[in-house]
């Protein structure tokens, strides 16, 4: 019998990890693939951070995620960075290449995926994000790279949202952004193609919450919440009743955690989909 000492070590590390759904995914997925490795979580605190990594080299962890709160601080102790995560600022999955650490990000790549999953094409629309976090900047950035038309930030601060805007403006000029506050007060409903929900309102156990009033938009809008737990929020519940298409966070979150899979791994997952399908079953 194979014991843990023969297995290549991943993880998660954040602070809170107990809820995460990431190590039912990558542990069914290295069983699927059959991967000899093993996927943890591990609760880590700021000041511990440096120290964890100097660890990781040393017990050649080979891969790990990140999460709140450590997405944006952890470059800072990395030895590389890709390209796309200059941009976005933030990271969510760290390879151990023969000792050097490369930080990615594949939350803008598993929304684009799940978006391609469902026909979705977004080139020259209009999309309404909503939040101008973590997420909302990974996901506003991929829009942006897709060649949307416009985007409008929305958010509860005000400021968060002209930072976020100003910021996607200044690598793509050609498109339109504006920012608003959730009041939606300056935004034409009526133009709107597709709203995607990066607030965390609407979440467990608040998920009586809405971010916005879904009232005015046009009648074929799409609207996404990225949120899975629930799976259906009280927007997503409110837009069906509507008669609109509606997505749920599931599938970005399966399709990340691939795009994690594939960076570790270095290669591509020729049976994307049939795993994809066989994660989605299990959560
Ligand atoms: P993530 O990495 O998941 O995006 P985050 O960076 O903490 O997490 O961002 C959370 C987002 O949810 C922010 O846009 C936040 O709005 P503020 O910038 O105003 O804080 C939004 N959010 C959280 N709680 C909210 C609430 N009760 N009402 C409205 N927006 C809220």
């Amino acid at each position: 019998m194979k014991t843990i000492k023969d297995k290549d070590i991943y993880c998660l590390i954040g602070n809170p990890v107990s809820k995460s759904l990431s190590p039912i995914i990558h542990n069914s997925y290295f069983e699927l693939i059959g991967e000899n490795s093993i996927y943890f979580t591990f609760e880590i605190k700021e000041e511990e951070l440096e120290l964890i990594l100097e660890a990781f080299k040393i017990l050649n962890v080979k891969g790990f995620n990140v999460t709140i709160p450590h997405k944006i601080t952890i470059i800072n102790y990395l030895d590389e960075v890709s390209e796309n995560v200059k941009v976005l600022g933030a990271v969510n999955t760290v390879r151990n290449l023969n000792g050097k650490l490369i930080g990615f990000n594949t939350d803008g790549k598993g929304f684009l995926k799940s978006l391609e999953m469902e026909k979705i094409d977004v080139k020259d629309k209009k999309i309404l994000v909503l939040g101008a976090g973590g997420a909302a900047n990974a996901i506003s950035v991929s829009l942006a790279m897709e060649g949307v038309k416009s985007i409008i930030i929305a958010n509860r601060t005000i400021s968060k949202a002209e930072t976020l805007s100003d910021r996607i403006s200044s690598y793509f000029p050609k498109i339109e952004v504006k920012y608003d506050s959730l009041k939606l007060e300056n935004v034409k409903k009526k133009e709107v193609d597709m709203i995607v929900n990066c607030t965390s309102v609407g979440m467990y156990p608040n998920q009586t919450e809405s971010p916005i009033d879904i009232e005015g938009f046009k009648e074929n809008l799409i609207v996404y919440d990225i949120i899975y737990k629930p799976k259906k929020t009280r927007l997503l519940q409110l837009a069906e009743f509507k008669g609109y298409k509606t997505i749920n966070g599931i599938s970005m979150l399966i399709n990340q955690g691939l795009c994690s899979q594939e960076i570790w791994l270095g290669k591509k997952d020729l049976f994307f989909l049939e795993n994809f399908e066989k994660i989605r079953r299990i959560l």
